[in-house]
């Protein structure tokens, strides 16, 4: 069993999913070990509680040195043994010191198919908006390793979703989530986790 911990900071319903996902035995090398939101206002956190796992809050402080956010989270980490972590709908940027320390053992969703619509300032709806001004047909999601650049590291996962007339950012965002982002994280996060065990 491979100690899972997934990072939020929003609704959390691809936390949610892997928490459906583990409930239907589809996760059987994953432990389930702690969510850490950036927020106390993340409804991510009600989820964890409701499926009784471990949650926290951890905050970058306005003008905190990345490094020391970064020794504070790494600590987390160790203090759950954690061997794996999940970025799921988690906005603050990871300092270089967790990222170097997780190398190819931190995955994030994105909802696009990188390369495209991703980088600095898309995340959330603005992907989808920019996706609805650029007028593609084709979008889909992402699950990759985290590097150092934004949206950059090691593609794990891909599936493509079409765009249909009519769309607003809202709808695609939910028709990405349901079939894509729900979907395509629980398996990545069981695939890498049976890797490293
Ligand atoms: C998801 O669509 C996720 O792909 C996106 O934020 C949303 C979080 O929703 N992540 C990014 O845009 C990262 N660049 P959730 O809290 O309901 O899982």
């Amino acid at each position: 069993m491979v100690n899972v911990a997934v990072l939020v900071s929003g609704g959390g319903t691809n936390l949610q999913a892997i928490i459906d996902a583990k409930a239907a035995g589809k996760l059987p090398d994953v432990r389930l070990a702690l969510v850490v939101a950036s927020t106390p206002k993340a409804y991510a956190l009600e989820r964890a509680k409701a499926a009784g796992i471990e949650g926290c809050v951890l905050r970058k402080e306005k003008g905190e040195d990345p490094a020391l956010y970064g020794q504070r989270l790494l600590a987390l980490l160790k203090a759950h043994d954690i061997q794996l972590v999940v970025l799921a709908g988690f906005l603050t940027i990871l300092p270089e010191n967790v990222i170097h320390a997780y190398d190819h053992r931190i995955l994030n969703i994105h909802p696009s198919l990188i390369p495209s619509f991703c980088g600095d300032g898309f995340y959330g709806l603005h992907v989808h908006e920019a996706v609805l001004k650029r007028g593609v047909k084709v979008t889909g999601a992402t699950v990759h390793f985290v590097n150092e650049i934004t949206d950059g590291g090691d593609i794990i996962a891909q599936k493509a979703v079409d765009v249909l007339p009519g769309d607003t950012p809202e709808t695609l965002q939910r028709r990405v989530m349901e079939q894509a982002e729900w979907l395509l994280l629980p398996m990545a996060v069981q695939q890498v986790a049976a890797s490293i065990q």
